[in-house]
Parts: C-alpha cells; sequence; structure tokens
C-alpha cells in the first residue's frame, strides 16, 4: 500500500526543547488509515493533526476496545534520528490487537508508517538532552452501534509528541507505595495488553496513593494479592543480593522492551538473572536482612524510575540509602547512551530514520 501525503500549509511554532514535559503538544501531522470488513486495512496517508469526528455510540467510546503503543525517536549528537527497537512495539501491538479481537496489521506496514511520519515530522525531534518525540500509533474500534461485540470497522492513528522527562521527579527516586487493596490486571484478563482498560484500572489506586503523599503504587497480583506486578505503568526490578529479580511474564505483565533491555544487558555484563514470582514478603525480609540493595521501573516513557521508599502495611522502608543505585544509574546509562547513539550498539536495536 502507498502512503499519501498531504502537507498542511500553516505549520505551529516548534515548542521550546528545554520546557518540555510529557506528552502535551502535538505535531503538525499525523497518520491515520481505515479498516472495514470489505477493504481490510486501507487508505493508509499522513495529513494534518486533526480532531477525530465519532459518532457518540462509537464502540470505543462505550466498550474501550482500543490497542496503543509508545515508543520513541531520539536525535543524536550528530543530528540524525533513531528509533529504539520498533519492531518490539510493533510486535506487540498485534498481539494486544488478539487479546481484544482487534484484525492485526502487517507489522513492516506499520514500521513504514512510523518511519514515513517521522520523516515527514522530523524538524520536531527535539535535540536537548533527555527529550525525544513521542510515538504513539493508537487503533480504535469505530462502529456506531451499543451491542457489545468486537467491531467491525477501525481507525488505526500514530501521533507525535516532543516530550522530555515522565516524571516531574526527571531521574529522580519516587515513593512507592505498595497495595493489595487495588489489583490492576489478572491472569487471563487483558494485563499483558497494551489497552486503555489497563490504565484505567491503575487510575484509582494511583490517586490514593498520590493522596498518601507517593509517586505510584506496586501492583500485586489480583489472587493472593502477594506476589509483585508492576509499579505504576512500569515494569518492576529488584536488586537482592546482587541477583536482579523481576516478576515472569505470567499472563497480567505487560512484556516491556525496556525490562527486555535491562535484562539483556543485564545478562550481557555476567550479572545473576531471575524472572521468577517474587511476594512482598520477601522483599520486607530482604530489606530487613540488609540484602535489598536497588528497586527500579522500566518504561519507555521514563527509562528506568529508582524507587526510594516503599510503604506497606504502615511501614515505610528505605531501599539503600535511598537515592540512586549504581545498577540504576548503570541501566539507565547504557540505554540512553544507544537510545541517543552516544555509544556503540551491539544488539542492534537503533534503526535510523533516514
Ligand atoms: C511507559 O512508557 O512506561 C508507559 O507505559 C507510560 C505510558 C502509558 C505513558
Amino acid at each position: 500500500m502507498e502512503i499519501k501525503v498531504r502537507r498542511i500549509r500553516n505549520p505551529k511554532e516548534l515548542p521550546d526543547d528545554s520546557q518540555l514535559g510529557f506528552g502535551r503538544i502535538f505535531t503538525d501531522h499525523m497518520f491515520n488509515m481505515d479498516y472495514t470488513r470489505q477493504k481490510g486495512w486501507h487508505n493508509p496517508r499522513v495529513e494534518g493533526y486533526r480532531a477525530i469526528s465519532m459518532d457518540p455510540a462509537t464502540m470505543v467510546l462505550h466498550y474501550g476496545q482500543t490497542i496503543f503503543e509508545g515508543l520513541k525517536a531520539y536525535r543524536t549528537d550528530k543530528g540524525k534520528i533513531q528509533l529504539f527497537r520498533p519492531d518490539r512495539n510493533v510486535a506487540r501491538l498485534n498481539r494486544s490487537a488478539k487479546v481484544v479481537c482487534i484484525p492485526e496489521i502487517d507489522e513492516a506496514f506499520v514500521l513504514e508508517a512510523i518511519t514515513r511520519l517521522v520523516q515527514v515530522e522530523q524538524k520536531w525531534v527535539p535535540s536537548a538532552p533527555e527529550t525525544s518525540l513521542y510515538i504513539r500509533p493508537t487503533v480504535v474500534a469505530m462502529d456506531p452501534y451499543l451491542g457489545v461485540r468486537p467491531s467491525d470497522t477501525y481507525r488505526f492513528f500514530i501521533i507525535l509528541s516532543p516530550v522530555g522527562a515522565y516524571y516531574p521527579e526527571g531521574f529522580n527516586p519516587v515513593k512507592i507505595w505498595v497495595t493489595d487493596q487495588y489489583v490492576r490486571a489478572v491472569r487471563g484478563g487483558l494485563g499483558e495488553a497494551k489497552t486503555a482498560a489497563n490504565y484505567a484500572a491503575s487510575l484509582y489506586g494511583a490517586e490514593v496513593a498520590k493522596k498518601a503523599g507517593y509517586t505510584q503504587v506496586l501492583w500485586l497480583d489480583a489472587i493472593e494479592r502477594r506476589y509483585i506486578e508492576e509499579v505504576g505503568t512500569m515494569n518492576i526490578l529488584f536488586v537482592i543480593n546482587g541477583e536482579l529479580i523481576t516478576p515472569p511474564l505470567n499472563g497480567s505483565i505487560l512484556p516491556g522492551i525496556t525490562r527486555d533491555s535491562v535484562l539483556t544487558l543485564a545478562r550481557h555484563w555476567g550479572i545473576p538473572v531471575a524472572e521468577r514470582a517474587i511476594a512482598i514478603d520477601e522483599i520486607i525480609t530482604a530489606h530487613k536482612n540488609g540484602a535489598l540493595q536497588e528497586v527500579f521501573g522500566s518504561g519507555t516513557a521514563a527509562v528506568i524510575s529508582p524507587v526510594s521508599h516503599l510503604a506497606w502495611k504502615g511501614d515505610v522502608i528505605t531501599v539503600g540509602t535511598g537515592g540512586v543505585g549504581p545498577l540504576a544509574q548503570k541501566f539507565y546509562q547504557a540505554i540512553t547512551d544507544i537510545q541517543y547513539g552516544r555509544t556503540e550498539d551491539p544488539f542492534g536495536w537503533v534503526v535510523p530514520v533516514e
């Protein structure tokens, strides 16, 4: 399929790179493509960024049949633009699609659409330190129908947003509230898909945590409410006695690309790695014994987010010295160095946008 490009006449003024937050500013153009049963995916186009007009009965608004992805384009010191492991995002988009009965999209074509849009918007890729152009591919169910079933029509769109740090804390450690009262996802449900419902499910708990003075929630499993799953919207990793431990991808955890990058780097560096179930009691015991060295989240938006405090059952524990741990720092540095082209890319993770 050929992607039609219709450039707009009146581009916006570019924002100041040093003032970027996360996800509030959008570029001049977007990618759009439609799906019907008869035509399949068709009419791919890059056109002016604009509102999507929807019938109030549109299915996505009622039943949340939608999926999305999040990846970034980085500007290197030499002014070039590159993507980080975009094939992984595109593959995950299709895995998420399956979970919520959305028709798959050809992966090579999605990659082409992302690349084409970033090429058109290249001047929007910021160059201030730690900034990037966040890419948000999204599919929404478009049938105007109130019966509960998968939609017959869809819109696939991609929007772009120049971003800085995700958390106002930046790379500084965050305080986390552990809850067994609220749950994010359950095995057999939607937890491993990047779909709106998982983020909706996280809102109430996160608000309760914020009111108590914490940045985010540490989610436990929905059945026994003991085993650690995720932190906020990120995967979570622990360093205990020099071993890097993270929960396995058991069906209710999002298979994070940054998570995979951290594990790959750790193995490459010879750090012992375990993907295994880890109970909150084990963390508390490890802390009591002086074995808990580091806790950090991993995700595309924040890359690595060190955890300084964990609040659980009325106690608050301080992780390590309460600062940024050496491994969190090392992973952050190594991953961002590859993303921004400051170092060699031994794993073939970087894809240049020519
Ligand atoms: C991430 O990239 O860590 C996320 O999942 C956050 C995103 C939903 C804004």
